[in-house]
């Protein structure tokens, strides 16, 4: 019986990885803190968390298509024309090496190194509309309040 429980644990493990997640505003934080996007090409984290909430709610899981035929994908909306491969966008550039659907899952780690590289390019964080809508000149001190961060 116990050896069962423990399995089916397992089992909901595997599927919680698989399936993206739903983060919590201070846990995507902490999180987005580890990876180093603190103060990375000089946005402050609270930056970081107001754009993946513009962009996703916090959920790995979201995807937009746009109207360039190209798709947004995981907690902060990484486009496949030119950073990852979905194996439809044409003419991708696939600048981060990687495959879309990695970005959808609960790990935020692989689409947190390809944020790094997205904000190296000149324009900075301007490259996600939520950050220049609803983020960029606002008082975002909300965002990480009460984190410990
Ligand atoms: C993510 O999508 C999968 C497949 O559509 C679904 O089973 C899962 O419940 C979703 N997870 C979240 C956190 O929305």
């Amino acid at each position: 019986m116990k050896l069962e429980l423990y399995t089916v644990g397992a089992l909901l493990l595997i599927i919680a990885a698989a399936n993206g997640k739903v983060y919590e505003r201070c846990e995507l934080a902490r999180d987005m803190k580890s990876y180093g996007l603190d103060g990375f090409k000089g946005y402050s984290l609270p930056n970081w968390v107001c754009t993946a909430y513009y962009e996703s709610r916090f959920n790995t899981n979201s995807t937009n298509l746009n109207s360039d035929g190209s798709t947004d994908y995981g907690i902060i909306q990484i486009n496949s024309r030119w950073w990852c491969n979905d194996f439809k966008t044409p003419r991708s550039h696939n600048a981060c090496n990687i495959n879309c659907d990695v970005f959808l899952k609960a790990d935020i780690g692989p689409a947190m190194t390809c944020a790094k590289r997205v904000v190296s390019d000149p324009n900075g964080m301007a490259a996600w509309v939520g950050w220049k809508k609803y983020c960029n000149g606002k008082d975002l001190s909300q965002w990480t309040r009460g984190c410990g961060v």
